[in-house]
């Protein structure tokens, strides 16, 4: 990897769309049907303009915030992101292990190609599991059990995905994973891979096994069987994240699974605001997709996030250099952060305020 020239989070995209095989490339970076919704995440934290102050007397910056209590060196999480190992050997322990040297917390995907205790073990804290509800309800509580015993210290519920949004991209590749990778924590379960059918074969994983009829009383039930806290990931709209509030969730995901669901769904800049304003005192509020830039995290903290995740960026560094890559990009995003903090007077993450969008 010649790093000298990889610059920032679009370098690093470039640099492994030339490096992954294309139906991989396809899987990580494609979207729900027409991609709208995939683009539009972007393109909303682009349009954003920033207010900055003058003569703030800005001092050396402190990054750090805490995200359910725990510290975090800077409001970037790596988010729970599927098959690590497609993008490079060492997977999920590479992304696990750039995320704790980056003094940030990890979320795992609970379709990781390594399972959560291998990961954990890697991973300094805190780290969160990530959870899809699945048909079987005792698959679901047994994978609970596990992250909690494994050290995980909150449950990240996927909420948006009662069945898989239709990547067309996926669909004309057949999407699978190769021989040699499966989803490692359900391997035991005997639901470790993928069924061979045309089309997407992790849609059709998906159809078999996680409960499209998902309900709050699913919720209801999590909160009830874990004595982690509960994040609601994949919310869309205040009323939403109020409710998932009032049942227990003490933080909530602005979150359209980065264009990967149901396409049209609003950039998630725009649902941010008036989630904040439904549920902003009850849990805490976090958002991902689209987040390509310092300045962007800048933008979602002037909106009143608490912190943002990363997804695709991470992705795209574990596949130019492994957990280096990974760690590359971490150090970007801190970097940007921190120059737009300075540019725009906040010395501190509780400077960052609306005014620096609307003056
Ligand atoms: C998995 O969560 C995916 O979006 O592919």
């Amino acid at each position: 990897m010649d790093s000298e020239i990889l610059l920032n989070v679009a370098d690093y995209a470039k640099a492994a769309k030339a490096k992954l095989p294309s139906e991989v490339c396809d899987y990580f970076c494609g979207g729900a049907l027409d991609e709208i919704t995939l683009r539009e995440n972007a393109v909303g934290w682009e349009r954003l303009k920033l207010y900055y102050r003058v003569l703030a007397g800005v001092g050396a910056r402190d990054l750090e915030t805490i995200v359910l209590g725990q510290k975090i060196s800077m409001p970037i999480m790596v988010a729970p992101t599927a098959f690590h190992r497609l993008a490079c050997e060492s997977g999920e322990i590479a992304t696990a292990r750039a995320a704790k040297n980056a003094g940030t917390l990890f979320i795992l995907s609970s379709l990781s190609n390594t399972a959560m205790e291998e990961v954990f073990a890697a991973a300094g804290t805190p780290k969160w599991f990530q959870l899809y509800i699945y048909k079987d309800r005792s698959i679901t509580r047994d994978l609970v059990q596990r992250a909690e015993a494994a050290g995980a210290e909150a449950i990240v519920l996927t909420v948006d995905a009662p069945g898989l949004g239709t990547r067309e991209r996926d669909s004309r590749n057949s999407f699978r994973l190769p021989e040699g990778l499966t989803v490692e924590n359900l391997a035991p379960v005997g639901k470790g891979t993928m069924p061979v059918v045309e089309g997407s074969g992790l849609a059709a994983y998906v159809h078999a096994n996680f409960k499209s009829d998902l309900g709050f009383d699913d919720l209801d039930w999590l909160c009830g069987c874990t004595r982690l806290p509960v994040v609601v990931k994949g919310v869309c709209r205040g009323d939403d994240a109020q409710h998932s509030a009032e049942l227990g969730a003490k933080a909530v995901v602005v979150s359209n699974h980065g264009g990967r669901q149901l396409d049209t769904a609003p950039a998630t800049c725009e649902v941010l605001p008036h989630v904040v304003e439904a549920a902003g005192d009850r849990c805490e509020i976090y958002v991902d997709g689209g987040i390509r830039r310092g300045s962007d995290v800048l933008k979602a903290i002037a909106l009143g996030a608490r912190a943002v995740l990363v997804g695709r960026p991470i992705l795209w560094g574990l596949a130019v250099g492994g957990e280096q890559g990974a760690a590359n990009v971490l150090e970007i995003l801190r970097r940007e952060l921190d120059e737009a903090m300075l540019l725009s007077g906040c010395t501190t993450i509780s400077d960052i305020d609306a005014s620096l969008l609307r003056p």
